[in-house]
């Protein structure tokens, strides 16, 4: 074991001397009881592109958040897709099924063979995976995991290995709720709980900035460099009052409006409504007329045959923001940040918010401004404006001390931030002392059955997927 950490971790630090020497740092500063993981871009092609060639994905901007996997003994390197709005992990897609730069891409990704495991074992049991886009036939199999710059190995996790698959070129790390709520199994989340890999069951993300290329999660912790002030506490609102009744991160939104540069914000008709946060979902999903009206702002009045709202591609040089309005907290998305920049001559820009009916989701066009910790434990999300100012991942010993959290970040006069001040001791009182809980994975949310679940979002799918588009929503329990 202590050989394959070091193999582990010494091929992450090479990753990571290829221009990334900030996350390099991190690998020293490793905390008992928390896990932190670089959330890689798709268009960053230190790690995607062949080397020194750059893999042309045809029409991909922002479009995946990736995080690497070691599977298996010796460690097989895998990258899977961050996905909050699925629960289980699955590898393997079948890459002859996508071409072209896809199945380049696919193939950068990692397989596992579990032939070529110590420690694999299959369990015979299968299913089908369905999502948003995209389908997977897997068999569950036992593995070792570990996660590179960390020397914790979790044992024995259950996961899918695909047998076959359809519009995926990766597999999916889905961190939505597990054992008891949403799966019959522990997941990933669980394992690491249940293992003491964290001391919470809760972890936070920020995806970075589209020019970052590079964020990060924490698993049992937050990063402290990654945002400024206080976080909003927004309680999970429970699945059976939830509008697809599936036990996702749904949260309250109180509005959303505009900031054009220059003008007044104006709040948005009709737009207060449940939410739910889903970092598998390229574009948010709101409904129809809120985003004809958004769209209309931009100076878009009609979608395109892909559904998509084509923006000028100067207003990702203009100063305004769309406002995600919480109770104690605003969201201010960033021209730039909402709008996807389709590489090509000329680039095409389209605005990162589609029409449905089906869902109303903030997808990564909202998630990269944002720094939220996903609280799985007492069921809720802690949310405020994304910053970048370093890096300091810290545990979480309790996740009653996120009240006390204070990000390192200095506040724009404008962030938007409204939760109250700080109340006391910061960061000093995450990652000391052993007094650390340790979460059962017993949680006071019962089994929704799941019916009546939102089927796929809507009929421009199958061209969204030609595009690279991922809304990795599962519908199934
Ligand atoms: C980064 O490295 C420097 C020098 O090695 C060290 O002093 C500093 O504490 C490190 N920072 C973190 C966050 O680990
Ligand atoms: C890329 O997008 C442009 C504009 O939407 C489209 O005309 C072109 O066919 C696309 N290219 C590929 C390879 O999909
Ligand atoms: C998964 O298996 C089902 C049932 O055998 C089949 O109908 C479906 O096409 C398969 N899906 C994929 C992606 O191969
Ligand atoms: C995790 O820690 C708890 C409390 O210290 C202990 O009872 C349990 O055995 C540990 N579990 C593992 C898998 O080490
Ligand atoms: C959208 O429709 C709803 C319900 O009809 C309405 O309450 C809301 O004001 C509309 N929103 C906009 C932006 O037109
Ligand atoms: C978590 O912290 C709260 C407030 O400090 C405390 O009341 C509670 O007992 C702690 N929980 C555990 C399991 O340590």
């Amino acid at each position: 074991m202590a050989a394959s950490f070091l193999f582990s971790s010494f091929l992450l630090l090479l990753a990571l001397c290829c221009g990334h020497a900030a996350a390099q740092n991190q690998t020293s500063s490793l905390h008992e009881g928390c896990i932190h993981l670089p959330v890689i871009h798709s268009t960053n092609v230190n790690y995607f592109a062949k080397r020194g060639v750059q893999l042309q994905l045809a029409n991909r901007s922002d479009v995946a958040y990736y995080a690497q996997l070691s599977i298996g003994t010796p460690p097989q390197p895998v990258f899977v897709q961050l996905d909050t709005g699925s629960f289980e992990l699955w590898v393997n897609p079948d890459c002859n099924t996508v071409s072209g730069p896809d199945a380049v891409f696919c193939q950068r990704i990692g397989q596992y063979d579990m032939s070529k495991s110590s420690t694999g074992n299959s369990l015979g049991t299968t299913k089908q995976l369905r999502y948003g886009i995209g389908s997977a036939n897997i068999t569950y199999v036992t593995d070792t995991i570990s996660l590179a710059g960390s020397k914790t190995a979790l044992q024995d996790v259950q996961f899918g290995v695909a047998t076959s698959s359809e519009d995926a070129f990766s597999g999916i790390l889905g961190v939505g709720y597990g054992d008891g709520i949403a799966t019959k199994y522990l997941n990933f989340v669980d394992q690491l709980a249940i293992q003491n890999a964290t001391r919470v069951k809760a972890y936070t993300i920020a995806l970075g900035s589209k020019d970052a290329e590079e964020g990060v999660i924490v698993f049992g912790g937050v990063d402290t460099s990654k945002f400024g002030g206080a976080l909003a506490r927004l309680p999970i609102i429970p699945a059976d009052q939830s509008p697809d009744l599936v036990p996702r991160f749904w949260i309250d939104m109180d509005s959303v409006s505009i900031s054009p540069p220059s003008e007044q914000t104006r709040e948005y008709a009709g737009s207060t409504m449940p939410v739910f946060l889903d970092s598998g979902s390229t574009m948010t999903l709101l409904p129809t007329n809120l985003t004809l009206a958004i769209a209309s702002d931009f100076g878009s009045p009609a979608a395109d045959a892909n559904g998509f709202f084509r923006v000028d591609c100067a207003l990702t040089e203009v100063e305004g923001s769309l406002d995600f309005a919480f109770d104690g907290v605003t969201v201010k998305v960033p021209y730039k940040e909402l709008i996807r920049e389709v590489p090509g001559s000329p680039p095409a820009c389209f605005l990162g918010i589609s029409p449905s009916e089906s869902f109303t989701l903030l997808g990564d066009t909202f998630m990269r401004s944002a720094y939220t910790v996903f609280d799985l434990e007492s069921n809720a999300i802690w949310m405020t404006q994304a910053a970048n100012c370093g890096s300091t991942p810290a545990v979480l010993n309790n996740v009653s001390d996120l009240s006390r959290v204070t990000g390192a970040c200095g506040l724009e006069p404008n962030s938007g931030v409204t939760a109250g001040s700080s109340a006391g001791s910061p960061v000093s009182d995450l990652g000391s002392g052993a007094t650390g809980s340790t979460e059962t994975g017993s949680t006071s949310r019962s089994q929704a059955p799941v019916s009546g679940a939102a089927s796929a979002v809507s009929g421009a799918l199958g061209l969204w997927w030609s595009l690279g588009i991922t809304v990795v929503v599962s519908q199934l329990i």
